[in-house]
């Protein structure tokens, strides 16, 4: 029996939800179209696609929203010891990684940082490693920063996806190669990194003097059949070349509040980090709401996140159980973590586009497997993060499209 509700639907159209509103209300789309455009109104569609959840946050955290919003008074803010000791006890008694609160930068997002780091330690020209299928921003920050994009292909084997290390070492080697992003747990494949792949990944860094961006914004949200290591627990030998951009706002629901976290071991690269930040005018003062949700989800949040977690296996095993019946042609991709399903489609032998205008049709909308490079034509991607009614019609609708 779960504690918390998440199987009470919570209307989200009207309330400039872009996941819900693309289509409907035209501003949504402005700051963030997705590849290929804005997707054709359809009636009631479902819109599986974007990485956030249908489910209203922890309760702690609106409670600690609402007494702020209650003082009324909006100003400047700066952080606290509350919100450090928060983030340190959270990565100490969740991740074993012990931080000080000197590395932790706050900023609007992970990929705002991602950007950033990108332009405070590499150069035009500069050759970035990604692993491909891989979430398409970064891909994208990379190239739309005048950076050389070095792919390194996931290896899909026997139903799961693994990193190509000897290819990994040969792009590390290239002349120019300056930085490798990790995604870790990967999006949209699932995988959590074992410890092991981690030192690998670590030492070829250290050994090619590139340096690692580990996006661990999706760590939180792993299964208990698998274990998440974060990239800053390996060890200090690996500070000088390590940044971990994390947050609360994958794990709790928050990403409309805008803040996230980069923790930089290393003072001089955190001074140039500092530096960028000053000079885009991102120095002064933290996000409000953003600064206490993650504060409060990280001090009273726990039981909730794992309550959120058996919500979610159960969403899994549905779709899981489902798809073994109903829908035998296609093939999960087990996940270790995200609410992100990654599924094979090929067996169908349709086009991507193809499949896309099918299940559109049938008013499901998800994300095409190529949005996150060539490897991924003839996946999908779909969020399992609703309540189990809207799943189930999702589902069906899945059914009538490609059954
Ligand atoms: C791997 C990964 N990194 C970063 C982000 C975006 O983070 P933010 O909204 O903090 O920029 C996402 C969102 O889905 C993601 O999946």
């Amino acid at each position: 029996m779960n504690t918390f509700d998440f199987d009470e639907p919570r209307e989200r159209r009207g309330t400039r939800s872009i996941k819900w509103s693309l289509g409907e209300e035209e501003g949504a789309w402005v700051d963030y179209p997705p590849a290929g455009g804005a997707p054709p109104q359809e009636a009631n569609p479902l819109p599986m696609w974007l990485a956030d959840m249908d489910f209203p946050t922890a309760p702690a955290v609106t409670a600690a929203l609402r007494e702020r919003v209650e003082h009324g008074v909006f100003g400047y803010t700066g952080l606290d010891d509350a919100f450090y000791d928060a983030i340190i006890e959270w990565a100490q008694r969740r991740h074993g990684w012990t931080i000080d609160r000197d590395w932790v930068v706050t900023n609007s997002g992970v990929m705002p940082a991602i950007n950033l780091l990108i332009q405070t330690f590499t150069a035009p020209g500069d050759g970035i490693i990604v692993q491909p299928p891989v979430f398409h921003p970064i891909s994208q920050a990379v190239e739309y920063n005048g950076r050389r994009l070095l792919n390194n292909p996931l290896r899909y084997e026997a139903g799961r996806y693994e990193m190509d290390f000897g290819e990994l070492e040969a792009l590390a080697a290239e002349p120019g190669a300056r930085a490798l992003i990790l995604c870790s747990p990967h999006n949209p494949v699932g995988r959590v990194w074992t410890v092991e792949e981690l030192r690998m990944v670590a030492d070829i860094c250290t050994n090619n003097e590139l340096l690692l961006i580990s996006d661990e914004i999706h760590g939180d949200l792993t299964y208990d059949w698998a274990d998440f290591v974060s990239t800053g627990s390996l060890g200090p030998q690996y500070h000088g070349r390590l940044v971990v951009c994390t947050g609360a706002s994958k794990a709790f629901n928050l990403p409309g509040l805008k803040t996230a976290l980069t923790v930089i071991p290393d003072q001089g690269r955190r001074d140039d980090f500092h530096t960028t930040l000053r000079n885009q005018n991102e120095m002064f003062g933290a996000n409000l709401f953003g600064t206490t949700a993650l504060t409060a989800a990280y001090r009273a949040g726990e039981g909730w996140l794992e309550g959120l977690m058996g919500y979610l296996s159960g969403n899994l095993e549905y779709v899981t159980n489902y798809l073994a019946t109903r829908l035998p042609q296609l093939e999960l991709v087990r996940p270790e973590a995200l609410y992100l399903l990654w599924i094979d489609c090929r067996a169908l032998g349709l086009s991507g586009p193809e499949l896309d205008d099918r299940l559109r049709a049938a008013g499901v909308w998800v994300e095409q497997g190529a949005t996150y490079g060539a490897e991924g034509e003839g996946f999908i991607r779909m969020t399992i993060a609703c309540p189990r009614v809207v799943l189930e019609e999702a589902m069906d609708r899945i059914e009538r499209a490609l059954g």
